[in-house]
């Protein structure tokens, strides 16, 4: 079994790990190894793949320029995928595509992606994740102002990246099968919340209340997913003070 995994952020590092763990042999691409999933040669580039992983990233709040990069992506992924009769794995977000939430640029681009996804990939599967309790510090980072670091408000039920990872290595393997699944951790909790346990950093954390009817919904739970979602541990007190943390 051979995969691809296009974007090499922390996603594509932990299905790289959980795809190894199971025997595929696996070639992560990304810029910074040569492979740029928007240059016209990328799919002469990519290989013989079973299977295609696009987990591509760009952080923006910008509309027009988050739903240009994720479209772009997911058109070469599935034009790839077409190519070389491969199955693609797209990586996207719990509920993103709510009319409520589609005001922040960045969930409109992934509404965008996966609607592409559906229209020009044939041998589709697409996993929506919560937020991973990864991006409490991906959020502190992105989200720097000097010295402090704006908190969005906002209600989520969090899951290990290293749990989806396995899930998308199952789906990838062939050990299970699936068009869509759903993944969520399994406590409901804030972006602050998670944010006021981690590490110490340079930069103060400070609550940011998002204005509007987008701003309800972050707080009121729109991100947390129904009953459908596959829950997977750990908590987030335990994948930060476990022994693998
Ligand atoms: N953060 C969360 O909680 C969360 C939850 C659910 C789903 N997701 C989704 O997961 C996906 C991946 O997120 P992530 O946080 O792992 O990564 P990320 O920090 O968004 O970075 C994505 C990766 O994409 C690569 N990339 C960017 N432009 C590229 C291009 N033109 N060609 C090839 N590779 C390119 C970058 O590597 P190079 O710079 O080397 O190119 C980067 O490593 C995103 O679509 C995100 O929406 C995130």
């Amino acid at each position: 079994m051979e995969v691809a995994v296009v974007g090499g952020g922390p996603s594509g590092k932990a299905i790289e790990r959980a795809l190894l763990e199971r025997g595929a042999t696996v070639r992560l691409l990304s810029r910074s190894n040569g492979f740029d999933v928007l240059q016209a040669d990328s799919i002469e580039r990519l290989g013989q793949p079973d299977v295609i992983v696009e987990a591509t990233g760009r952080f923006t709040m910008s509309r027009s320029a988050a739903t240009d990069f994720f479209t772009r992506s997911t058109r070469a992924v599935a034009a790839a995928a077409r190519a070389l009769d491969a199955r693609h794995l797209l990586l996207s977000i719990v509920n993103c595509e709510l009319p409520d939430v589609q005001g922040y640029g960045y969930f409109a681009g992934k509404t965008a992606q996966e609607r592409v996804a559906r229209e020009e990939s044939p041998n589709l599967t697409i996993v929506r994740s919560t937020q991973w309790f990864e991006f409490a510090g991906q959020n502190r980072e992105r989200m720097k102002l000097g010295p402090i670091s704006l908190v969005p408000q906002m209600t989520i039920k969090p899951v290990a990246l290293d749990a989806v990872a396995g899930v998308i290595a199952d789906l990838a393997t062939g050990t299970r099968a699936s068009t869509l699944t759903e993944i969520a951790g399994p406590e409901v909790t804030t972006l602050w919340n998670m944010t006021k346990q981690l590490p110490q950093a340079r930069a103060t954390p400070l609550p940011m209340p998002i204005p509007g009817r987008m701003g309800r919904a972050f707080r009121y739970g729109a991100l947390v997913p129904g009953a459908e979602a596959e829950v997977l541990g750990p908590t987030f007190s335990q994948w930060l003070h476990g022994p693998a943390s």
